[in-house]
């Protein structure tokens, strides 16, 4: 279902959108600050992309990686719940990049966990909506050329949970988390295979 690059970090990922991939684009938003181009398909790729597909407008990369604010019964309570992308009934998805601003990369590992959790619920909120969305965060600020984006966001669900997905974002948009947020734009999708 996904396209395999040359490289070999499995945990990279390259989102090109253009006129070619699964996904086709329904909707894309600009949230907070600048948006992206308009596109008709969006590709999602494991690796690499050297050369820009014909009629690409925009590509976005980032990496998987390790979690660095979940609590050890909070990865719990998510591993319990939590599916994989790609589930034939998920043919909806989102694909949202977001950029948080200086101040929140001034701050320490600590002081950063007490905003995203103890004040915004990030991961409280999120868990009410396991396993209908299932997500998949990357990372894009430790690449080797600078990114658009801090983090690539991606969440497919039902059709039936569009509202539950809808309900979930905007109670994490009233966060003071989104506070820290100078960039966000959210691209909606359906799938048109299966
Ligand atoms: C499906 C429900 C969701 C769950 C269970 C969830 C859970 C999590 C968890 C556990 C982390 C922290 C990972 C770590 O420990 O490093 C995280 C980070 C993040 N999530 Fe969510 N999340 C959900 C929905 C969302 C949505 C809808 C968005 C965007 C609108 C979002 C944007 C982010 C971002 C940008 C980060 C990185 C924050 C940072 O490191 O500063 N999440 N999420």
């Amino acid at each position: 279902m996904i396209s395999q690059g040359p490289e070999t970090n499995p945990r990279l990922f390259t989102f090109v959108g253009g006129t070619t991939g699964l996904w086709t684009v329904t909707d894309v938003k600009a949230v907070i600050g600048e948006s992206l181009a308009v596109t008709e398909r969006l590709d999602i790729i494991n690796g690499s992309v050297s050369v820009p597909p014909d009629g690409s407008k925009w590509i976005l990369r980032g990496a998987t990686s390790n979690e660095r604010y979940a609590t050890r019964s909070e990865k719990d309570l998510m591993v319990a719940k939590q599916t994989a992308l790609g589930r034939p009934k998920a043919t909806c998805a989102a694909l949202i990049p977001i950029r948080k601003n200086p101040q929140w990369w001034s701050l320490t590992q600590d002081e950063r966990r007490t905003i995203f959790e103890d004040r915004s619920r990030h991961v409280q909120i999120g868990l009410r909506y396991l396993p209908a969305v299932a997500r998949r965060l990357h990372h894009c600020r430790d690449l080797e050329e600078s990114e658009p984006f801090d983090f690539v966001t991606l969440f497919d669900y039902a059709p039936s949970d569009s509202a539950a997905f809808e309900e979930m974002v905007a109670e994490l948009r009233a966060s003071e988390e989104w506070k820290f947020v100078e960039r966000e734009v959210d691209i909606r999708m359906n799938r048109d295979w299966d």
